[in-house]
């Protein structure tokens, strides 16, 4: 039973070597989180959150980003610590050993691939309109999972598979091509956004700003089980914030990471929390709130519409499509940065863990993810998808919080490039936070998830356990003494 908690060295995980081109700097590391951060949220659910809360939405995204910010302190000091591929995986392997790691590298598939999967049907959405836009109309039952849209007939995401299987490609074949890129579309993303703010501010009228909080902090409206206020809202728009981690991932492949990683992440928040919090402030500025339900799906476009620049929508509905681009992009290089950790310990098959010759990338784990995420998301309904991204994300921040608490008591004298502010506060307050937000989840949800996880400890009794590197490491230890016998 003692394998279960069987833990790596961080000493050992510090000094390991590996194949991975290290050409990411702050600058890349930052926009890699903004990348990841903007997207979907900003440009959807806003108009569920300004439903929820009113215009206090802004305060809804400021609650979540302080539950992200402290989670994220967590990250960068772990991140500093172990500079390696695998993010929350990866740590929980230092902290509480390989159940548990094991069990938390399987619910980041959750976070990533199905995040990828999500947004991919955002993407489609979106795309689907723009074409439109132009009178190409694609047959609508290729634009959508089955059962997405209540009263219309869609079976499949044409549009979204096939942008998630163009995005596996290209992370398939480079780091530095991917670099350029996500780097290139990110600042797309920012200037659109910083162009809504200013074009739109002068068109805010105060007086949609009253009552600021219809709602309250958590209500129930009579003869409705939906929670209102500013605290469900919350709950809905930490989707908003989920990828800054992913900057951890890429520990392998950055020049200084001690330094470089903690703020990558840090930075990534703070600017997407800034852009989202004047962002909010203006949209339930120029519609007022219960207004947002006409336009549900895309609450961006409907603001400008309201303000009469159609010039504006066009360009916006090109930068909704470039952030969400670069979120699935973030997305898929995360998930194969951890299936590559796991394998390399010998939790996932070899094929997993394989670098590409002359790509230097994990070339067949990225394309085996990329595929299952594609097939993911052009048959699963996105709402399922959602919740199972939420709740996999808050049991990855909880077991990386908790697992500060646990380094600083077992391992005080580490070393740490940066050490987070407040422990013990900080890490109790961020889980404090996600099981507020994973209280917000319905039950079905949980079943999901349960059922998920269960999956996943049956994998690991039957494949990972055996095949462990930790496991080998030691047969043979114990093979060597015998033999000197
Ligand atoms: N935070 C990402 C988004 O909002 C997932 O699209």
């Amino acid at each position: 039973m003692n394998d279960l908690m069987r833990k790596k060295d961080l000493a050992t995980v510090v000094a390991q070597a590996t194949p991975l081109k290290r050409t990411m700097r702050t600058f890349d590391l930052t926009m890699l989180g903004i990348g990841a951060i903007i997207g979907t949220g900003i440009f959807v659910l806003t108009g569920k959150g300004a439903l929820t809360a009113g215009p206090a939405l802004s305060v809804s995204f400021l609650l979540a980003a302080i539950c992200c910010g402290f989670a994220g302190l967590c990250y960068a000091e772990f991140a500093s610590m172990a500079p390696v591929s695998g993010s929350a995986y990866s740590y929980a392997y230092l902290a509480f050993g390989e159940l548990l790691a094991f069990v938390i590298g399987w619910d980041l598939i959750l976070e990533y691939a199905l995040q990828a999967a999500t947004v991919s049907a955002g993407w489609s959405g979106y795309f689907t309109k723009l074409l439109q836009g132009f009178g190409i109309n694609l047959p609508v039952e290729l634009t959508a999972a089955y059962g997405t849209t209540p009263g219309v007939t869609t079976y499949f995401n044409l549009p979204g598979f096939v942008i998630v299987l163009v995005i596996t490609w290209i992370l398939s074949t480079g780091i530095n091509q991917t670099k350029r890129m996500n780097d290139i579309m990110v600042m797309i993303k920012i200037a659109i956004i910083v162009l809504f703010i200013v074009c739109t501010v002068w068109y805010v009228n105060p007086a949609h700003w009253k009552p600021f909080s219809p709602y309250g902090w958590y209500t129930f409206q009579p003869g409705s089980t939906q929670p209102m206020g500013i605290l469900p809202a919350a709950s809905i728009v930490f989707f908003s914030f989920i990828g800054f981690d992913a900057v951890s991932s890429s520990a392998e492949e950055t020049v200084n990471p001690n330094r470089t990683l903690p703020r990558g992440i840090l930075y990534s928040l703070a600017v997407s929390t800034v852009l989202y919090i004047a962002m909010t402030l203006i949209m339930t500025g120029i519609v007022h709130y219960p207004d947002f339900a006409k336009f549900i799906n895309a609450p961006v476009a409907g603001v400008i519409l309201a303000t009469g620049l159609n010039w504006l929508a066009v360009i916006v509905n090109i930068g909704a499509l470039v952030g969400m681009t670069t979120v699935m992009l973030v997305q898929l290089y995360g998930q194969s940065r951890i299936c590559y950790a796991m394998s390399r310990d010998g939790l996932f098959p070899p094929l997993f863990g394989e670098v590409h010759k002359k790509y230097l990338t994990p070339f067949k784990g990225t394309w085996f993810f990329g595929i299952a995420t594609a097939l993911a998301g052009g048959f699963i309904n996105i709402n399922v998808l959602f919740e199972m991204v939420n709740i996999g994300t808050l049991s990855a921040f909880i077991i990386v919080s908790a697992g500060i608490l646990w380094m600083r008591k077992t391992q005080p004298d580490a070393h740490r490039g940066f050490k987070a502010p407040g422990v013990p506060f900080t890490p109790l307050i961020a889980i404090v936070f996600c099981f507020v937000l994973i209280a917000g989840l319905n039950w079905e949800t949980w079943v999901r998830f349960l059922i998920w996880s269960g999956i996943g400890i049956a994998i690991y009794f039957v494949y990972s356990r055996k095949h462990s590197a930790l496991a080998k490491n030691k047969t043979s230890a114990k093979a060597a003494t015998q033999t000197q016998q």
